[in-house]
């Protein structure tokens, strides 16, 4: 589905720069507003929408009222508890210094509370396969102004706008310690979080045996899978996995040898 930019319904000439720069980094056109309504927009263009607002970036796929927005969801209350106790860091092992490849960006709620644990000599990237949702997300980790406990971590995740396969495919044997893979859920399952409107656009691709080859030959210290509790990929691909009692997911890991590699 092809994605228009434009302004939002009253623009100032700020507001019709940074369209302008939208259009130009991600290569799409650029749209008069002329007050007209996302319903409009949607039946004129036939195209998801990025609309350009003073405060941040919005999202409407085709046929959806909701927008997709940035905002850290569920990292804002991870990251007040103790780090060690998150399910995520404690299955994965991950420590301060380490680095971290989250192969299914989405929001980054993970990558975030990832990227606080590893701290400012640690490293953390994020591929995501789709394009717009990897901007927005993009621009929004660089300037979202509202959770000052978590500006650096945010600021410190490199956003790379790409199939996770064809980027573990460029990266040396051993080089990343904790690969993190959370795919679409197959079954819906109901989320405190506006990613509902990405259902359709959003990658809905799932675990592959190349995938895994390739996540296994870059691991040093382990792999780590989200996925609904019914997922046969925990025992397809060998992940051990953690039960998590009254939730809808389940988390595997993968503890890897860095011996025997090519
Ligand atoms: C369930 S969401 C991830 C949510 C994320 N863990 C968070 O904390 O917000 C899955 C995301 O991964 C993306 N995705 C799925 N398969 C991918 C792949 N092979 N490479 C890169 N991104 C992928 C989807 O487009 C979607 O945005």
């Amino acid at each position: 589905m092809k994605t228009v930019v434009t302004t939002a319904y009253r623009p100032t000439s700020q507001i019709f720069e940074q369209a302008g720069r939208v259009s130009a980094d991600l290569s799409l056109n650029q749209i008069p507003r002329n007050k007209r309504s996302i319903e409009r927009l949607h039946m004129d263009e036939i195209a998801d929408l990025l609309i350009c607002l003073k405060e941040r970036l919005e999202f409407y796929p085709l046929g959806k009222n909701e927008p997709f927005f940035f905002h850290p969801n569920s990292a804002a209350f991870r990251t007040k508890r103790p780090l060690g106790q998150d399910p995520l860091i404690e299955v994965s092992g991950l420590q301060p210094g380490d680095s971290f490849l989250d192969c299914t960006l989405g929001l980054a709620s993970d990558s975030i509370v990832a990227s606080q644990r590893v701290g400012e000599q640690g490293k953390v990237f994020g591929c995501e396969s789709h394009p717009v949702l990897a901007y927005v997300v993009g621009q929004g980790l660089q300037q979202y102004g509202g959770m000052p406990h978590l500006e650096e971590a945010m600021k410190r995740i490199q956003v790379i706008s790409s199939d996770a396969v064809s980027f573990l495919e460029k990266l040396e044997t051993n080089s990343i310690d904790v690969i993190y893979m959370d795919p679409m859920f197959t079954e819906e399952i109901t989320e405190a979080s506006n990613f509902t409107p990405l259902r359709g656009p959003a990658d809905q691709g799932q675990l592959t045996d190349q995938w895994m080859a390739e996540a296994e030959r870059v691991a040093r210290k382990s792999i780590v899978l989200k996925a609904h509790f019914r997922s046969a990929d925990f025992e397809r691909y060998g992940f051990t996995r953690r039960v998590r009692p009254n939730t809808k997911f389940h988390y595997g890991v993968i503890s890897c040898h860095t011996t025997n590699k090519q």
